[in-house]
């Protein structure tokens, strides 16, 4: 059944951030697309439901502010207004923390919908981090997003996969659906081992709306808990900020 269809409303503001191999930098997009949307002067909050693995916390450098999370105010521990936390050096940027450990029959498509309903009276953009792969989690969360981003890599591999979790959001009946290409070496790339972008274009029918270049700055970012924004690189963010104009162009 496309839950979708009964619900009251659709999320026009809600981007699900997923991918179909692990480890292709959707917790790294997320953060940066969000702190990108909020240094435009955007309220946006970031969920992270990648339950059981989460690292959100961490590429924000706010693990020790956590104290509730998504699955306390699905199951009434909080209200909601206690699981939603500032992040540091942003006015605008807000996180909600997943829980520690994943399963719990309460993150269904219908509550998540409801979720992002009352949520999205706050804040102009709710960024979701999913884990990788297809699962009851990536549902829930499409159930309450209208536009998908996947974060892939320039290998046949990762792009497979993602074309895969791409029919599978259609089919959930997600229709604005892109792609990510991150993590592009472009030695790599020229030496024929990882994929040029015509490549990339003509193996897949989703739309690829941008590359992020392999850079050990983004690497040291998340390693520190200090968003791209707060950095120095002018060239990423301003890579990643056309990334974020592409996806929501009156950002
Ligand atoms: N463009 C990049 N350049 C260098 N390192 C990167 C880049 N993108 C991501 N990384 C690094 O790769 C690692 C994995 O990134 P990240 O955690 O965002 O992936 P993920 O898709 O969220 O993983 P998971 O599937 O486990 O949720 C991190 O250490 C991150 O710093
Ligand atoms: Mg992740």
């Amino acid at each position: 059944m496309d839950v979708r269809a009964t619900g009251v409303f659709v999320m026009e503001k809600v981007i699900l951030v997923t991918s179909g191999k692990g480890g292709t930098g959707k917790t790294m997009f997320s953060v940066n697309l969000g702190g990108t949307l909020a240094n435009c002067g955007r309220r946006v909050l970031l969920i992270d439901m990648d339950l059981g693995m989460r690292n959100m916390d961490l590429y924000l450098g706010m693990e020790n502010k956590v104290v509730f999370n998504i699955m306390d105010v699905m199951t009434g521990i909080c209200g909601l207004n206690k699981a939603l936390i500032k992040v540091d050096g942003f006015d605008s940027l807000y996180f909600m923390a997943a829980s520690p450990r994943k399963g719990d029959a309460r993150l269904t498509p219908q509550n998540m919908i409801a979720l992002c309903g009352t949520l999205s009276k706050y804040f102009d953009h709710i960024i979701i981090d999913t884990g990788a792969g297809i699962d009851e989690l990536v549902d829930a969360s499409a159930a309450a997003a209208e536009t998908a981003v996947i974060v892939t890599e320039p290998e046949i591999a990762a792009l497979r996969d993602a074309d895969t979790v791409a029919a599978h959001l259609r089919d959930l009946g997600i229709y604005d659906v892109c792609m990510v290409v991150n993590n592009v070496d472009m030695d790599l790339v020229k030496a024929g081992i990882l994929m040029d972008v015509e490549s990339i274009m003509n193996c897949t029918s989703t739309p690829v709306i941008g590359l992020i270049q392999s850079d050990r700055d983004i690497r040291i970012s998340t390693c520190t808990g200090k968003p791209l924004e707060r950095g120095k690189r002018e060239d990423i963010k301003s890579n990643i900020r056309t990334i974020a104009g592409r996806l929501i162009p009156e950002g």
